[in-house]
């Protein structure tokens, strides 16, 4: 069964303070408001992962997920994070590939492939990110482009691994712009990322598989969004720095 999710990226934002409280205001919302159809992510940064993780733990709803995790998987790569280290404190989900990473961290498609195999094989879900830039859009590229990268990482796992994983699409023009994708252009990227899944992968697995959609997914355009067949929720990023806006965002579905 495929699931509606709603992941809020938190990127390098807040203090332990102030992630504790946003976190269990989120979590007081979450519960009294959230009926049960709709799994709910929070990505803070690595240092309060632990402590958020206490919170979420106590909520049926309510899931852990880190922002990065490294390809290796122990040894001498200072500052990095392992994906035995995060699944020994408790995070479930991974957000690999994420355009800040790929552009500012020069994340290349196998070390993608690489950081997938880690997260899976310590148990904990993928959120395996993918979008174009502005001006691929603009030269009408944009199919080609996603389709690349969902090819060049995620191709070489099994049907098996795949099974576990999420695709967040993000198209970058559109990732803290307040310019957000209209609905069908995101249903149309969603529909062209799942049949492309479905060569890849088993028809099944690729019909499972949850695609969801991030840049300016705000409360106002959330319901729109998510109302496309293929648009299995959202991956935010600004608005899940407030409670009010992330819930209002979950309650869109
Ligand atoms: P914004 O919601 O701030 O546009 O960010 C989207 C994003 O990058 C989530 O990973």
């Amino acid at each position: 069964m495929r699931k509606r999710i709603v992941a809020g990226n938190w990127k390098m934002n807040k203090t332990y303070e102030e992630a504790l409280s946003l976190v269990s205001e989120i979590d007081n919302m979450v519960k009294d408001e959230v009926n049960g159809e709709v799994t709910v992510i929070v990505a803070p940064p690595f240092p309060f992962l632990q402590s958020v993780g206490k919170l979420t733990q106590g909520n049926d709803l309510m899931y852990l997920a880190a922002q990065n995790v490294s390809e290796h998987e122990s040894g001498a790569y200072t500052g990095e994070v392992s994906a035995s280290m995060l699944k020994s404190v408790g995070v479930q989900y991974v957000i690999i590939g994420h355009s800040e990473r790929r552009m500012y961290h020069h994340e290349d498609a196998q070390t993608l492939y690489k950081k997938l195999k880690a997260a899976i094989a310590q148990g904990m879900t993928p959120i395996f990110c993918c979008g174009e830039p502005l001006e691929e859009r603009d030269a009408d590229r944009h199919f080609d482009y996603v389709g690349k990268q969902l090819h060049d990482s995620l191709s070489y796992l099994s049907n098996e691994e795949f099974d576990k994983v999420v695709v967040a699409y993000e198209p970058i023009w559109a990732i803290g712009t307040g310019r957000t994708a209209s609905s069908q252009q995101a249903q149309e990227m969603h529909a062209y990322i799942r049949e492309q899944l479905s060569r890849m992968f088993d028809a099944e697995a690729a019909f499972n598989c949850s695609i969801l959609y991030g840049g300016s997914c705000n409360p106002g355009n959330a319901r729109e969004l998510f109302s496309q067949p293929d648009v299995d929720g959202g991956l935010i990023g600004g608005a899940s720095l407030k409670s009010r806006d992330f819930t209002d965002i979950i309650k869109s579905f």
